[in-house]
């Protein structure tokens, strides 16, 4: 292990999170980011329902639109225990769901956090799933003066090893048979982004 002293300024975490009023919103050019809401269910599950969405999750497809609705209550459980930010994507001035971002495994003692997306396959290749974990991201070292953010991806996922990168993200190892997901178990690669290393959204 490397030690490295670091003495600079932080964002007290902890404190931070207990002062957040609301679900945070976040806008880009053309996404927007928000909390979702009961009347998200359909879209959530026809996001999660998709098997090509679904292909490298670290779950199956969900099959009954009750799995949406539990994962929307899940999601503002852990806002309300500051837990877990799972926010909704949508296009900027459209509400209807096409995508998600999380952070999550939220670490205030250690500065650091795990993040996940995805996007509805009819809008995929267009970068606004990149836009949307950007602005995740800057929340995330900006406003919640995280350290270090990780994401571990199957490594069989090209496009979303390429949005890590692009974003910043370096390769950091590969960890074997990490997953069990219906009858497969899958290998995971893992990314790291420090908050020295981001340069903010575009
Ligand atoms: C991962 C995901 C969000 C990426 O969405 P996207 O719309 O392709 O993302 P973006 O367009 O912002 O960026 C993807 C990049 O990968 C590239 N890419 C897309 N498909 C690719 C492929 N099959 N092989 C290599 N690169 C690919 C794109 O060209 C783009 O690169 P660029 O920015 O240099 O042009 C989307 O594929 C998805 O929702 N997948 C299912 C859920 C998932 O696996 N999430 C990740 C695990 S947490």
């Amino acid at each position: 292990m490397t030690l490295r002293h670091d003495s600079g300024t932080r964002i007290d975490i902890a404190a931070t999170l207990d002062r957040l009023q609301a679900f945070p919103r976040l806008q880009g050019k053309r996404v927007c980011l928000r909390a979702p809401v009961a009347e998200d269910a359909d879209a959530v599950f026809a996001l999660f329902a998709d098997p090509e969405v679904m292909r490298y999750w670290s779950r199956p497809p969900m099959t009954v639109r009750a799995e949406a609705e539990g994962l929307i209550a899940e999601i503002l459980e852990g806002f309300a225990r500051r837990t877990l930010f799972n926010w909704v994507v949508t296009p900027r001035g459209d509400d209807g769901v096409i995508g998600t971002c999380a952070l999550f495994r939220i670490d205030a003692r250690h500065r650091r956090a795990e993040i996940g997306y995805s996007l509805r396959a009819d809008h995929w290749g267009r970068g606004l799933a990149g836009e949307a974990v950007a602005l995740m991201l800057d929340w995330t070292f900006r406003t919640l003066g995280l350290h270090r953010v990780e994401a571990d991806i199957d490594p069989r996922n090209a496009s979303s090893q390429r949005l890590l990168t692009r974003l910043g993200f370096a390769s950091e190892g590969h960890l074997r048979e990490r997953y069990f997901v219906g009858d497969e178990v899958s290998d995971t690669e893992l990314f790291g982004l420090l908050a020295s290393d981001w340069k903010g959204a575009a």
